[in-house]
């Protein structure tokens, strides 16, 4: 694929909104933008940057108001989002019922990571989108984070759609991530400084260990089904129900022509429907190769023992 340089907002807005894949720049550093309630959407961001696991994405919105329809805030949340909305500070909140955001967002979590930038052009491309955008840092995952289109062109070119030309960005580090329940607790440190955020909050607790960083919620029940999960399965054996990937006889098949994109972006939305029926589950065999290496981490963790 030919990647575009755009120079307006509305062309990047607009491509957004079709489902493209597009670098844009924010105050921080620039992000890879995928419509948040368009699954195979945001499974191309995991694919583009060639992320080997599914850890859960910040979505953007122009502003506190388009805010609402998705999070539920607490008078903290609210009092922090009014301070420093538009800015470098993001927000982890609990998602409300039917919110549209899609399960490969939040990696399958309650919460959701949510900020609005202090970027003109950044909040007239959500404006003209209409949608929440998902994005992480626009570079190919384990690299320097992109802070020029020129950085975003040079690591992700071929393989997105378009990069909007937004400038350098003035902050240069990643949001400052606060958890807000159930204690206000600083999960990454960044453009916004901890006093700022503890003049509202008083002092904060702090867990940026890797594991709390990388994918908070990661060793919450959440994450495994409550009953056994086996992978690379012919068949199911008696009393498993069968998640099936290519052409299978199944219960639900993560994509009956074998596309890893696809599977992708069914993964938690159909391990969820899974773990309602109360039985184990079987996995097919998923090639471990592209995405399909973030969806074999994914049904590992699912897979391992439990304590
Ligand atoms: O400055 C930024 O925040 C940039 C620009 C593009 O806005 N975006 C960015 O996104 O850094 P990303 O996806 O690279 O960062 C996501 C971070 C991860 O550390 C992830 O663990 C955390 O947000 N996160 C996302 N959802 C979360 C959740 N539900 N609970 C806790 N942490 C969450
Ligand atoms: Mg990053």
């Amino acid at each position: 694929m030919e990647t575009k340089l755009l120079k307006t907002a509305q062309d990047a807005g607009t491509l957004l909104a079709q489902g493209g894949l597009v670098g844009f720049a924010t105050e921080t550093v620039y992000g890879l933008g995928a419509d948040a309630t368009n699954a195979t959407a945001v499974a191309r961001i995991y694919e583009a940057k060639g992320r080997p696991s599914f850890n859960p994405l910040i979505i953007h919105v122009p502003s506190l108001a388009d805010a609402e329809p998705y999070v539920e805030m607490n008078e903290i949340a609210r009092r922090l989002a009014a301070t420093f909305w538009p800015g470098p500070l993001t927000l982890v909140l609990p998602l409300r019922p039917n919110s549209g955001i899609c399960d490969l967002v939040t990696a399958g979590l309650s919460t959701v990571a949510i900020r609005v930038p202090d970027h003109e052009q950044a909040r007239d491309v959500l404006r003209t989108a209409g949608t929440p955008i998902a994005a992480p840092s626009a570079n190919p995952s384990g690299r320097i984070s992109a802070t020029t289109a020129q950085h975003v062109m040079h690591g992700l070119s071929g393989r997105i759609d378009a990069v909007l030309e937004g400038g350098p960005c003035s902050v240069g580090l990643e949001s400052t991530i606060v958890a807000v329940a159930p204690t206000p607790t600083v999960l990454r440190f960044g453009g916004l400084a901890l006093r700022d955020i503890e003049a509202i909050t008083g002092p904060l607790s702090h867990d940026t260990t890797p594991a709390a960083i990388a994918a908070p919620g990661q060793l919450s029940s959440h994450y495994a089904p409550r009953q056994a999960l086996r992978m690379d399965a012919a068949r199911a054996e008696a009393g498993e129900v069968l998640l099936g990937f290519g052409e299978v006889q199944c219960d639900l098949n993560l994509s009956p022509r074998a596309d890893l994109r696809e599977a992708a972006a069914n993964l938690f939305t159909h391990l969820h429907s899974l773990d309602r029926l109360d039985q184990p589950i079987a996995v097919s065999p998923i090639p471990d190769h592209g995405l399909g290496r973030a969806i074999n981490d994914r049904l590992r963790r699912a897979a391992a023992p439990r304590d």
